[in-house]
């Protein structure tokens, strides 16, 4: 019991002494330390708001390339941002951000945003990033990859449109060294809507499939040279003596306004007349662009009906197939289906490479023979 108390009033005290060790107070605060050596000097900023104004103003840079945006196609349709933008992979061509994700990381099949914008000045642009002209400069610097193979597009100003505007993967691929029977299972058998990249680069299997046939595939002028003749130097050429009208040209993206049914159709020369040197107004490329495009159309008809009377197409155009009842073909005619969707979907009446176009569609009605 002594022991007890001793080693009682032993803690007693060490717990007196801990606390009065850990209560002691503070000593006075030294003094001042020496002062550190200077930074390294900050950038110089822009003067007040003049570097804003550079752009934000309602001359050229800003005002009249917006009011020419909202006439294109990217704005007025209605598969921009929304729906389509807001499916996973989708995303990637239907949205400004699924687009700029597929060049940050340089892998398609982006999941979507939740909120996904419409194409805009910052899907091509690099704005607000050093507030100056540099900013103008584009989110797409160099070529461009082909989802349908390794093939790097290099269109100069136009590579940005042509990250959107390519085919993409349809399966089955078809491997044309073989004569192999291959099983179509989607009515929607193709290259999707919007091939034009692929069918401007215009080089071996790289877009549609050259079967053997009697006509080569040569490019046309408009294909031979992309670093100068591509989807801008034609789709957004200068807008001069078009009456002021904001839908075509330039930003407007567009080569022609209104429509061919009615005849409200206007093209735009300036991007042409380069080398169309003899067509002296947009009425004369218009009726330029007109008859090539009747005689075209025949000709796209030509294979439509072959493959129609096949059985393979639907009056409208959609392939007879499905995953309950696919369409087993050779090779050779699934190759001919897909062309004559390509061609379609080019949507430019073969005009975007005519040399090639033409061949492909001798060689598709060949094959089908
Ligand atoms: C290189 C040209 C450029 C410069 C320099 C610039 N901007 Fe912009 N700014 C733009 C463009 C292009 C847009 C997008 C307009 C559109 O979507 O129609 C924009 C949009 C904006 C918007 C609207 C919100 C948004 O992000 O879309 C604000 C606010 C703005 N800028 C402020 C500024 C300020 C402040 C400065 C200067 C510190 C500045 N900008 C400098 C080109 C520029
Ligand atoms: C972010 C992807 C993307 C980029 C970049 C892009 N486009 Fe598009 N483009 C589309 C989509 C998607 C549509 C369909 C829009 C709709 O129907 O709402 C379209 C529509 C169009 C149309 C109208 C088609 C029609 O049937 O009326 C034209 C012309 C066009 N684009 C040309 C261009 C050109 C030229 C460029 C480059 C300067 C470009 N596009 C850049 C995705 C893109
Ligand atoms: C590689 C880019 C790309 C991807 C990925 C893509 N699209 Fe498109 N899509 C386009 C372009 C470009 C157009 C516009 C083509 C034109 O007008 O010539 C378009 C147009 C469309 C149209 C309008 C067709 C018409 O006749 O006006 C629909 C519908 C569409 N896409 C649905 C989809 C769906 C659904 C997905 C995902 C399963 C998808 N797209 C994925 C590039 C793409
Ligand atoms: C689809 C891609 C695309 C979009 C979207 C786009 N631009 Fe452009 N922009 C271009 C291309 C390509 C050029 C180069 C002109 C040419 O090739 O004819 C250009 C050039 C310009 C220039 C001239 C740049 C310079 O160096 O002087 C300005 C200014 C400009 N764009 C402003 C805008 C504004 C503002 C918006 C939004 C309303 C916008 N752009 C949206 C593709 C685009
Ligand atoms: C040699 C000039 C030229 C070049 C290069 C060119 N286009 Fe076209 N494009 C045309 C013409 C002409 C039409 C038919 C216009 C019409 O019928 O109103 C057209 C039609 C289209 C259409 C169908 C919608 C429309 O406006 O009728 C789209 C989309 C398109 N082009 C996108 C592109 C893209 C993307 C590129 C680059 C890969 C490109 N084009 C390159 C001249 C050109
Ligand atoms: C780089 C020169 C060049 C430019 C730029 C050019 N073309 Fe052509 N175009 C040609 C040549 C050459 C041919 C004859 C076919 C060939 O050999 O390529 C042709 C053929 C055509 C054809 C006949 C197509 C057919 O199926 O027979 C049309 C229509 C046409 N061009 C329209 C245009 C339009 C519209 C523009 C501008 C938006 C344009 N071209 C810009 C050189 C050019």
């Amino acid at each position: 019991m002594k022991n007890i108390l001793k080693l009682l009033s032993i803690l007693t005290i060490l717990v007196f002494v801990g606390f009065a060790c850990e209560k002691g107070d503070t000593g006075a605060t030294g003094p001042a330390g020496p002062a550190g050596a200077d930074g390294e000097n900050g950038i110089n900023g822009t003067d007040g708001t003049a570097g804003c104004i550079q752009c934000h103003t309602s001359d050229e840079n800003m005002m009249v390339k917006e009011a020419q945006w909202a006439s294109s196609g990217h704005v007025t349709g209605t598969h921009m941002g929304g729906y389509y933008g807001s499916r996973d992979g989708c995303s990637d061509c239907h949205s400004s951000q699924g687009m700029q994700e597929v060049v940050a990381t340089g892998e398609f099949d982006q999941p979507a945003p939740f909120n996904p914008l419409p194409a805009n000045c910052y899907t091509c642009h690099q704005i607000h990033q050093t507030y100056s002209s540099d900013d103008w400069g584009f989110t797409v610097e160099g070529p461009v990859p082909f989802r349908v193979n390794d093939y790097l597009a290099d269109m100069g100003n136009g590579n940005a449109c042509v990250q959107c505007h390519q085919s993409r993967p349809a399966s089955p691929v078809l491997d044309l060294a073989t004569t192999d029977d291959v099983s179509i299972t989607s009515s929607r058998y193709g290259p999707h809507h919007g091939p034009q990249g692929n069918m401007l680069a215009g080089v071996g299997n790289s877009g549609a499939y050259e079967l053997d046939g009697t006509m080569s595939y040569a490019n046309s002028m408009h294909a031979a040279n992309p670093a100068t003749t591509n989807c801008t130097s034609c789709h957004m050429a200068s807008s001069e003596g078009t009456g002021g009208d904001m839908a075509l040209g330039e930003h407007s993206n567009n080569v022609g306004v209104g429509e061919w049914e009615d005849e409200s159709k206007i093209i735009n020369r300036n991007g042409c007349i380069a080398c169309h040197t003899t067509i002296a107004d947009n009425d004369e490329m218009t009726a330029f662009v007109s008859t090539a495009r009747d005689a075209n159309m025949l000709l796209m008809e030509e294979l439509g009906t072959a493959l129609f009377n096949l059985g393979y197409i639907t009056e409208t155009g959609s392939v007879v197939a499905s995953s309950s009842a696919p369409l087993v073909v050779s090779t050779q005619h699934a190759a001919a289906i897909y062309n004559y969707k390509f061609l379609e979907e080019d949507q430019s009446t073969l005009i975007h490479n005519p040399n090639y176009a033409k061949a492909l569609i001798n060689n598709s009605i060949e094959a089908l023979q």
